[in-house]
């Protein structure tokens, strides 16, 4: 039996009423691991991977374009991910030094790697050179003289993106969305300063200037904005043509696409993001003349996103009455905003299902909160679960595969959860739990 769209592709539901994932039990998974646990359904990660790399590259291969796609590792990363994310033929961006050395050790070229970050630290950007990544995307004047100075001295020349601020606001959450004018990223196309950059580069020694960049934010189904955001780069570019003489050969669009976190989310698939962009990048060429860039674009909550879960066990079930009437079941679970920081962050929706037996017994309007000290530590808001959840249920919540490990704490010196890989029926661990040992490792103890 199939569970709802929103768990991942090899997820099923058994006779006795437990769920599966890449044909692992999940009670057995629980058992070995431990609970919280992240649960990575491999194949699905890699089809999502494959399907952006596919729809992008055969609706930009229409016009005789090229398309790259970079796995935003900053989604979830594990030097096992980079390695998967390489087989399926992905680029990778990075976002810090700790990512760009995973990204490495998984095996990803260096060539294939984009460095971000609006303050990169010089160590960053030497070491980014030094290891030869394929592109420094570049977010202020600061940089790009800090920058030209280090692959001055380092005898060498910096391969560069500058980053646009397109304007087009989109995006769910405030703090998810990157493209208006008034927030820390990226260079002004309104103001000018995003031609000013593009200029410095362009004269820049320790530069060499490859093109242009922007993201316009995070959780996007608005295929309207990309294509917009899409024109206002190429208008960018042909501007840059125009007055310098030069065709810049790359513009990267970012990533941003929503995904499904609840049976009633929306999401925009690959197939429609690319047929929507290419057209738009298409009519933008059209329009300005010019030749076609070579593209690409950086998902990362919609290749990880979908294909991860979290399993919890159940400790507490408490019913209170609620002022208008009825009653709300809080099912306390053995985690919480330690391991899902996006309920609280963003106002997140989620869903949850008890994953170790079917229950006949009636819904009951739930709450799955966690078990730390504060009362927003909630995980799903609002859910209906079986009126007989109990202690010692699993519980499964769906789509929590991005933004999940990679933003977990040690809130209450919680030990942050495993992540495992599931695949074929077999489990296989890609980071594991913290232990005492971790706790202690980093708190100095008294003589
Ligand atoms: N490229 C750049 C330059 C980015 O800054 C980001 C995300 C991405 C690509 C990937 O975006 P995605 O395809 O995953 O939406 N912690 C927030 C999301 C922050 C996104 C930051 N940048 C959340 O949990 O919703």
């Amino acid at each position: 039996m199939m569970t709802a769209a929103v768990f991942s592709r090899t997820v099923t539901r058994g006779e006795d009423g437990a769920l599966s994932v890449g044909g692992v039990d999940v009670r057995e998974l629980a058992g070995r691991f431990g609970t919280p646990l992240y649960v990575v359904d491999e194949e699905d990660m890699r089809a999502r991977a494959a399907a952006f790399r596919d729809s992008f590259t055969t609706a930009f291969g229409r016009h005789g374009a090229k398309v790259d796609v970079y796995y935003a590792s900053k989604a979830f990363l594990s030097s096992k991910v980079a390695r998967w994310m390489r087989a399926e033929d992905l680029c990778m961006d990075v976002a810090s030094g700790g990512e760009l050395e995973l990204a490495l050790r998984g095996g990803m070229p260096a060539s294939h790697i984009g460095l971000h970050g609006n303050n990169k630290s010089d160590a960053e950007l030497r070491r980014a050179l030094e290891v030869g990544v394929g592109r420094i995307i570049v977010d202020s004047f600061t940089e790009i003289e800090t920058l030209d100075a280090i692959a001055r001295e380092m005898g060498t020349v910096a391969p560069v993106l500058v980053r646009v601020t397109t304007g087009v606001h989109a995006g769910g959450h405030e703090y998810i969305a990157t493209s208006h004018e008034d927030q820390k990223f990226g260079l002004s196309l309104a103001a000018g300063a995003a031609f000013e950059a593009l200029v410095e580069c362009h004269d820049a020694e320790g530069i060499d200037l490859r093109g242009i960049h922007t993201h316009i934010g995070s959780q996007i189904l608005s295929l309207a904005a990309f294509q917009e955001s899409a024109e206002r780069m190429l208008g960018l570019r042909a501007a840059f043509r125009a007055e310098v003489g030069v065709d810049l050969p790359e513009v990267d669009l970012g990533g941003g696409y929503a995904i499904r976190y609840t049976p009633h989310g929306e999401e925009l698939t690959p197939q429609d993001a690319a047929a929507g962009m290419a057209e738009a990048v298409a009519a933008a060429v059209e329009k300005v003349g010019g030749s076609w860039p070579h593209l690409s674009i950086e998902p990362g909550r919609a290749i990880a996103g979908p294909a991860g879960m979290t399993l919890y066990r159940v400790g507490v079930v408490k019913r209170v009455d609620l002022d208008e009437g009825g009653e709300r079941q809080y099912v306390a679970v053995d985690g919480g905003m330690s391991d899902n920081m996006r309920t609280i962050t963003y106002e997140a929706e989620y869903t949850a299902t008890v994953a170790s037996r079917l229950s006949d017994a009636e819904p009951a309007l739930s709450r799955v909160v966690g078990k730390h000290c504060e009362s927003g530590d909630i995980v799903v808001r609002d859910v209906d679960l079986p009126h007989d959840t109990a202690r010692g249920d699993l519980l499964a919540v769906p789509a929590t595969g991005a933004y999940g490990r990679v933003m977990a704490s040690n809130y209450n010196s919680v030990l942050r959860p495993a992540v495992v890989a599931v695949r074929d029926g077999e489990a296989e661990l890609l980071v594991r739990r913290d232990t005492l040992e971790d706790l202690f490792s980093w708190d100095v103890a008294p003589d």
